[in-house]
């Protein structure tokens, strides 16, 4: 791996087994490197790797995160089927957007997540948690991912946009569909899947005109702003948009968070001596994040024009992702950077993006981890993997840290 022309393929099985040792041989020998991304395919892209290039570049508008012409290029490579969900979720969709039409957006669903609005449910996330540990417990065994990690983040965020429960399981399909992605599914079932999605999307959105309620989506109907509102399509990819970043990483954050606790014992055990001490599970959370947080870097960017740092220049129209995983274990930001320190203070990780992208659901996110987590390591004093540390893989998706299960003994 150390030769000076490697190439890094991000995703590649080599990377998945070590993913931190190429992050330090990036961040030392190539902070700007022209690498590979491996997803349906291979792709070139260019990997940024440094904690302070990571910032400058999500805040310098020579990278843009709009496809632009490269959008209805892109859609003309695939089939008529695809075609429609991908133009969905790629041209009204604010990730994907530069402002003033990003800032348009965000403007509009920004209420619900303000730290006083999160605080308010923070007791049903409470009561969620304990009622699936309640069911869990007296199994022993079980695989905390999909039976734990999951359906927290999940219930939430469908009561806040308002899913009604007759529909859940009809969403979560889609859902699941959306962000496992055409590479896992194959195009056809990928395609039907996601215009059963938007089907069951547009009629939520019918219903919620008719009978409007107390959730995000009656809310974004209603939203003006200076005589604006959304539009159907916009309405569409907001609900997919908040739905798949509600629960995908959180859920995969939560998962994470316990395999860390677990890998450092000593940790875990200060934790569970101090379940009010609300200064500590804050940072330990944010600690979290920055070492084991699911998301590896941001959406890509293209230059929009020739762009040199450290002598190398990337050329206009290159695809540019800040490795935030990179970053946050950069040395020349943060001391001993692979030690995993729950009273880390300051804390200033990219684990939630930077700059007018910066994660929209940070104070949700969090608050459910912490909640969640001091319920799970209150409740089970003897909580302990079921397996050998050595036989849980990461799933092979490049920038996502997300373990294919967690199976553990409760108790
Ligand atoms: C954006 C991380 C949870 C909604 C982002 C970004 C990151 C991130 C890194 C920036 C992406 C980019 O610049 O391309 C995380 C992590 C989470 C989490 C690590 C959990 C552990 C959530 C939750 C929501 C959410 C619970 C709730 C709805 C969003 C949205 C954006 C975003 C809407 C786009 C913001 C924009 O384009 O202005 N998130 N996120 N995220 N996140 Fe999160």
């Amino acid at each position: 791996m150390t030769t000076p022309d490697t190439t890094i393929t991000v995703g590649s099985p080599e990377f998945l087994a070590d993913p931190h040792a190429h992050y330090a041989w990036l961040r030392t020998n190539a902070p700007v490197h022209r690498g590979r991304m491996a997803y349906m395919g291979e792709q070139d892209v260019w990997l940024v790797s440094r904690y302070e290039d990571c910032r400058l570049l999500l805040a310098d508008d020579r990278f843009l995160r709009s496809p632009g012409e490269q959008g209805p290029a892109m859609l003309a490579g695939f089939p008529d089927s695809v075609r429609e969900p991908i133009r969905l979720m790629t041209t009204s969709n604010m990730i994907l957007m530069d402002d003033p039409g990003h800032r348009r957006l965000r403007k509009l669903v920004a209420k619900p997540f303000t730290p006083r609005a999160i605080d308010r449910i923070s007791g049903r996330v409470d009561e969620l948690s304990h009622g699936l540990l309640d069911e869990l417990e007296p199994l022993g065994r079980v695989e905390l991912r999909e039976r734990f990690a999951l359906p927290v983040p999940a219930t939430v965020i469908n009561e806040m946009v308002g899913v009604p429960h007759a529909d859940r399981e009809r969403f979560g399909r889609g859902m699941n569909a959306l962000v496992t992605g055409m590479a896992r599914l194959g195009q056809e079932s990928w395609a039907r899947e996601m215009n059963a999605l938007t089907e069951l999307v547009r009629e939520l959105i019918e219903h919620k005109r008719s009978e409007p309620g107390e959730d995000i989506l009656t809310g974004l109907i209603q939203a003006e702003e200076d005589g604006d509102r959304l539009s159907e399509d916009e309405l569409v990819a907001m609900v997919f948009l908040l739905v798949t970043a509600g629960y995908e990483t959180t859920y995969n954050l939560i998962t994470n968070a316990v395999l860390t606790l677990l890998d450092h014992p000593d940790q875990l055990a200060r934790l569970r001596a101090a379940p009010d001490d609300e200064a500590l599970w804050r940072s330990a959370v944010e600690e979290l994040v920055r070492y084991g947080g699911p998301i590896g870097g941001t959406k890509p960017s293209t230059t929009v024009e020739d762009v040199t740092w450290h002598d190398t220049t990337i050329p206009a129209g290159a695809t540019v992702i800040p490795v935030l995983a990179a970053a946050n274990r950069d040395p020349a930001a943060f001391d001993d950077p692979d030690t995993f320190d729950i009273d880390r203070r300051p804390n200033a990780h990219l684990g939630f993006g930077h700059g007018v992208h910066f994660c929209l659901g940070a104070n949700l996110a969090r608050m459910e981890t912490r909640v969640a987590l001091r319920a799970l390591v209150r409740r089970n004093p003897n909580l302990r993997l079921a397996v050998d540390r050595s036989e849980l893989a990461l799933e092979p998706m490049p920038f996502w840290t997300r373990y294919e299960e967690l199976p553990v003994h409760l108790g």
